[in-house]
């Protein structure tokens, strides 16, 4: 993140706190060091890990496809122009909602389980997922190619989808595999793609391997896409990828004020952002990195707590800072994946505002608001 700090308060100013901020400039970064590792592979964005239209219709205008899990995300991926093209449609349950619209559209098809294939839209583009079987260096919840992981077919199973396909009058694509999310260690997609290729003898050449996302953020995607550009040309396959957290984390940050501290059993820094706008401390144990816009004031260590009324509210722990003093800053980094995109309404609490930097930007000014702050009666809005 590279806003300077008097733009961060400009902005913690204008539009308030929580406050979500997205760097143009690194978003652009991301997407750039993907293209150089990945080479020519097609790029879908996992947009569940942020969905606001302004980074999709970004992303979009950059020649990026999009991987959807819902009606609705396949309602954003059309209202920004996607073109099936441009489209998956994934899930292990789907609606009748997302394969009319995906059918509609001419998205892809990723096939979850073999009931799927009577389920499709008829001449459907499809690719088949597969559980490779494997642990991986994640937390539990973020693992998916585990076995009695709920996604995918068996390795076994996969070339006699891929054949129920065919038969079906389908195009069979390929294969797809995406093992978890934020792997730490490359060599678990090493492991991953090695299961796939074991299955090259029993598939022949294949249009399309989709080697999914899940790439950590200190992972090392230089060997992560070595192995997928590998495992892609061992079925002759075009390689696909589905970053997430990747493209967007690092350009995020929640800017959250100081409202007191309090001094019990524990050493509390209180804020006035908590579960209800990042709940991946409190999720998956996930660690976001603290960053005090002010100085001086003697060092102590804090733990950052929530408004909410539960003990589990907690931001970080441990963290080093100056004293705080009520209506100082801190910025909350790495999280503009799966922050803003799985803030909730909880506790009647409004969802935080999103403002894009981008210094110069259009109309000489460095902000833009991407999404206003909703408004209690926003948030009850559809109740009768
Ligand atoms: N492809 C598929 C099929 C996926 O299920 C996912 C994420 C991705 C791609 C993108 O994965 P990424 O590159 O972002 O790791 N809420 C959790 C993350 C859940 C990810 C679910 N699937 C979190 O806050 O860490």
């Amino acid at each position: 993140m590279t806003i300077p700090a008097s733009a961060l308060h400009d902005a913690a100013e204008r539009f308030g706190t929580p406050l979500y901020v997205y760097d143009a400039a690194e978003l652009d970064a991301a997407l750039a060091r993907v293209r150089a590792a990945f080479g020519t592979a097609r790029v879908y964005y996992a947009m569940k890990a942020n969905p606001n239209l302004t980074l999709l219709r970004r992303l979009h205008g950059a020649g990026v496809g999009f991987e959807c899990v819902s009606p609705g995300e396949l309602a954003r991926a059309e209202a920004v122009g996607a073109s099936g093209e441009r489209i998956l449609v994934n899930g292990p349950a789907k609606s009748e909602t997302e394969y009319s619209a995906g059918g509609r559209l001419g998205a892809t098809f990723i096939v979850d389980r073999a009931e799927e294939v009577a389920l499709l839209p008829p001449h459907s583009r499809a690719l088949v997922r597969v559980n490779p079987a494997l642990a991986v260096s994640t937390h539990d919840h973020l693992a998916t190619g585990a076995v009695g992981s709920k996604f995918g077919v068996t390795l076994a199973q996969a070339p006699r989808v891929l054949a129920a396909l065919r038969d079906a009058g389908h195009t069979a694509l390929g294969l797809h595999v995406h093992i978890g999310s934020a792997i730490r260690d490359a060599h678990d997609f090493t492991a991953a793609f090695g299961r796939l290729t074991e299955l090259r003898a029993q598939t022949g050449p294949l249009a399309v391997l989709d080697a999914g996302g899940g790439w950590g953020l200190d992972a090392d995607l230089g060997g992560i896409a070595r192995e997928a550009r590998a495992a892609a040309s061992a079925f002759g396959a075009a390689l696909w990828v589905e970053p997430g957290r990747y493209l967007v984390a690092r350009a995020g940050t929640l800017l959250t004020r100081v409202v007191g501290t309090k001094r019990t059993g524990g050493t509390f820094c209180l804020v006035d952002a908590g579960m209800t706008e990042l709940l991946r401390p409190m999720l998956y144990g996930a660690l976001h990195p603290v960053t005090p816009l002010w100085d001086g004031g003697e060092t102590g260590v804090w733990d950052i707590a929530g408004p909410a009324c539960e003990s589990g509210d907690l931001l970080a722990r441990g963290v080093s800072l100056p004293q705080p003093r009520r209506g100082e800053l801190l910025a909350i980094g790495e999280a503009g994946a799966y922050g803003a995109a799985m803030s909730s309404t909880y506790l009647t609490r409004s969802r935080p505002a999103e403002a894009l930097y981008q210094a110069g930007g259009e109309n000489g000014a460095d902000w833009t608001l991407i999404r206003r702050r909703e408004t209690p009666q926003d948030v009850w809005a559809a109740e009768t």
